[in-house]
């Protein structure tokens, strides 16, 4: 065999669960090349840092990280380093040329792309590709998994995003939003189960506006999902992220008729002021918000709801600050993702407004979000206790080897002592305590349900 192509290939992942899924794209383009992955940094010919440019402090992480594997890399030549994802496009010139950390940069639409750098990388140049594309969907290509459990996948169902939150880095990095072939979707469903997986997770950074025309049929998010959920009444469907503008009564509807579609509904925040959201460009109001939380219960009786929120957007005032905290109450959110405010380039905040909360009243307002999501967290845990529910085990705690963890349909991590059970199996736990982040429980009885 070609001597380049036996090379090993050792992949860090930063950032949000599309990234994760993309870096098991990136392995298959190259193992399908004859290259094989490592979990072991010190036995990788070549390292690729799949980056995220979301929040400053994501940046600064990823940029300590090259100049360790810089380092790593004086030791070690011939090693090659890669950097992929969100940061690419944006950082390529100063980490190529000025700092000379690089020997590869790959956009997030350019992974097809690798085995043709990292030759370019062999014959002593650099390789570089950040061109964003309107049509990848990377639909044909069957991710290697990494890092897998064998019981729950992610799959992507749709790139980019136009929404253009005005804080938000998303739709430079990722491009125009496409949404992917309905078929290679579900074929790919279909092969997980057939492997034994239990459980995929449909992503994209809006599922909701997902969108699937052939000939005189227009597949919508709703519609997808129910032919997901079709593969089998024993494969959980998970997905992410919904926006809260469009999520409709059907999609709920579409839930509901499907038990093994899970209860559990991430809908951003972001602010409880209408203010606020006009200016981050979210397009719906403190009403629209709680209207829709109104339609969740309505149509889904005891699905979790968590979010996103972030303190200390531009003119944040504290009028505005307690508008995310009573809306916060209100809704009674199971978990919660809280950020300060990172002003990020290219972004219409950063281009059109002041960046003017200071940091310490951004950081004062994040740490009461987080005092009162931590008090909303523990309340939803202690409601959870005494009730029965289905676990799609995933395997072993990490704490000890005589312990089971998996999750509730409500995406609870539940922790449970072993039985003959096994990972990949549903069984019916009962909850008897809690800690901060996970659901304790025993096993009912030895029947399992589905
Ligand atoms: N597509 C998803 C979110 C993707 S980014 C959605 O629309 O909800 C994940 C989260 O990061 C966002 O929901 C937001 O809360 C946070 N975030 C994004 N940009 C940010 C910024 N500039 N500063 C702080 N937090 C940010
Ligand atoms: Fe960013 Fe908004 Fe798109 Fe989410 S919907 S990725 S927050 S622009
Ligand atoms: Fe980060 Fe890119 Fe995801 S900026 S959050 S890795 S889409």
């Amino acid at each position: 065999m070609d001597q380049k192509k036996n090379k090993k290939i050792y992949i860090e992942t930063y950032g949000c669960q599309m990234n994760f899924s993309d870096s098991e794209i990136v392995a298959s383009v190259l193992t399908d090349q004859g290259y094989t992955t490592t979990g072991e940094i010190h036995h990788a010919d070549i390292i690729f840092v799949n980056t995220c440019s979301i929040r400053d402090n994501a940046e600064q992480r990823v940029k300590k990280r090259l100049q360790y594997f810089h380092a790593f890399k004086k030791k070690n030549p011939g090693l090659i380093i890669g950097l992929l994802g969100c940061m690419a496009d944006r950082l390529k010139t100063v980490l190529l040329e000025e700092e000379q950390l690089l020997d590869i940069v790959a956009g997030p639409d350019a992974y097809r792309d690798l085995p043709r750098l990292l030759e370019q990388v062999e014959s002593g140049q650099r390789g570089v590709n950040t061109l964003l594309s309107m049509e990848e969907t990377y639909a044909d290509i069957m991710p290697v998994r990494l890092g897998s459990n064998g019981v729950s996948a992610f799959i992507s169902i749709m790139r980019g995003c136009e929404n253009y939150c005005s804080y938000c880095v998303v739709p430079s990095t990722r491009g125009k939003e496409r949404s992917r072939d309905a078929g290679s979707i579900i074929r790919e469903s279909r092969d997980l189960y057939e492997q034994g997986y239990r459980e995929v997770t449909l992503l994209g950074q809006n599922v909701n506006s997902y969108q699937w025309i052939e000939g005189d049929n227009v597949l919508s998010f709703a519609g997808l999902l129910g032919r997901v959920a079709e593969v089998s009444p024993m494969l959980r469907i998970r997905f992410a992220t919904s926006h809260p503008k469009d999520i409709s009564d059907k999609l709920l509807d579409t839930i509901a008729a499907f038990p093994n579609i899970c209860r559990a509904i991430h809908l951003p925040l972001q602010s409880g002021s209408t203010r606020i959201l006009d200016r981050m460009n979210r397009n719906y109001s403190r009403e629209n918000y709680m209207e829709r939380v109104e339609a969740i219960r309505r149509i889904l009786t005891g699905c979790t709801i968590t979010t996103d929120i972030i303190t200390g957007f531009c003119d944040e005032t504290e009028e505005d600050h307690r508008e995310t905290l009573s809306l916060m109450e209100w809704v009674n959110f199971d978990y919660a993702f809280m950020f300060k405010y990172s002003e990020r380039p290219m972004t219409l905040a950063a281009d059109t407004m002041e960046d003017n909360v200071p940091e310490e009243v951004k950081e004062r307002r994040l740490r009461e979000v987080i005092d009162l999501q931590q008090k909303l967290s523990y309340q939803s845990n202690q409601r959870d206790c005494n009730q029965v529910c289905e676990v799609l085990i995933e395997g072993d705690s990490k704490r000890s080897a005589d312990y089971f963890m998996g999750r509730n349909s409500r995406n609870k991590v539940v922790v449970f002592q072993k039985t003959n059970a096994a990972s990949g199996e549903y069984i019916n736990v009962r909850i008897t305590s809690f800690t901060s982040a996970t659901l304790l429980g025993e096993v009912v009885h030895e029947l399992k349900i589905r």
